[in-house]
């Protein structure tokens, strides 16, 4: 009688927080609702952009495509939508496949010069003959709202204002979100690339987390992933996080969009299993992917009033 009510009580503190929750074997995993955070960020920038345009400022991206990628067609027109919701004008440039580097650093040098352009996105990955290191360079760092170019990274690991990559950035929000502590934590990342990986490593870094970054060559991946408080997986993988990685009440957060047989998305982490041991763990989808676009939007804003602030150090 007595185990019955203190779980009642329980249920009903979890739920009068907010927190939505899915009871199994006993356990119990906070989803973090990445949808539902990219809605709140996203309602309040329209306001902000409202505002900036009475003031004058029309906050623009110019998105730059490079051949028929069917994912990246699908990533661009979602990015379009999202400005289109928020208010943010937004140009796009469809390039021929087989442009030559000098063309599209010529299109990149002329949009960095346009006044009433604020952020440049270069989608990725571009065909095999362009090399994307160089196109990045060239976009001037005061309109690089995607945080790649060698400035930003710069920064970001010095500890200066920058633009910060959207996904980590994205994984930022949702920590605080949920008042996810960093500080003194074993962070473990499972992928090195320079759009998750290494960004969130340092953003991790930053909010005082021990970090380890685990890669294709790793030796004895499980023994690293074993003892993270939190373990974030951006390898591309479906379903490769297994229970058995994942420390009791650990951290999880799911980076990956991949397709299953069926055509389904799947995340790289196995949520079924996975969500019986863990505290917080993020769903795909509706986990990090609308965190992306909400923070690639917040970016733009951002570089709109940098741009138009006379003051501005950025
Ligand atoms: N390709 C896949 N994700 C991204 C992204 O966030 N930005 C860019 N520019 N290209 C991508």
């Amino acid at each position: 009688m007595l185990i019955t009510v203190i779980y009642i009580a329980k249920d009903i503190f979890l739920l009068y927080n907010g927190q939505k929750f899915e009871r199994n074997e006993g356990r119990m995993a906070t989803i973090i609702e990445g949808k539902t955070l990219a809605k709140k960020i996203r309602e309040n920038l329209k306001i902000e952009c409202e505002e900036l345009k009475k003031q004058g400022i029309k906050p623009k991206l110019a998105v730059i495509m490079v051949g028929n990628n069917p994912a990246s067609k699908v990533y661009v027109k979602n990015k379009s939508k999202a400005c289109n919701e928020i208010g943010i004008e937004y140009e796009e440039h469809f390039l021929e496949e087989t442009i030559s580097q000098q063309e599209l650093n010529d299109l990149i040098k002329k949009l960095n010069n346009e006044k009433e352009v604020n952020g440049i996105l270069l989608q990725s990955p571009l065909p095999e003959h362009l090399d994307i290191n160089q196109a990045f360079k060239a976009i001037s760092y005061r309109k690089d709202v995607d945080g790649f170019t060698p400035s930003s990274v710069g920064k970001l690991v010095m500890g200066g204002d920058t633009f910060i990559s959207c996904t980590p950035y994205g994984v930022m929000k949702m920590f605080e979100e949920y008042n996810i502590e960093l500080t003194g934590k074993d962070v473990v990342i499972i992928g090195r690339s320079n759009i998750v990986g290494k960004p969130l490593a340092q953003c991790c870094l930053a909010n005082n987390a021990t970090v380890t970054i685990c890669h294709s060559r790793t030796k004895d991946l499980k023994k690293h992933t074993q003892r993270a408080d939190i373990l974030i997986a951006a390898i591309g993988k479906a379903k490769f996080v297994t229970k058995d990685m994942v420390k009791e009440g650990a951290v999880v957060v799911d980076v990956g969009i991949n397709r299953n047989e069926e055509g389904k998305l799947v995340g790289d982490v196995d949520f079924d299993e996975v969500e019986k041991v863990a505290s917080y763990i993020t769903p795909v989808p509706g986990g990090v992917g609308p965190m992306t676009i909400a923070m690639l939007m917040n970016n733009v804003i951002k570089a709109a009033k940098e741009q138009n602030n006379e003051n501005s150090t950025f």
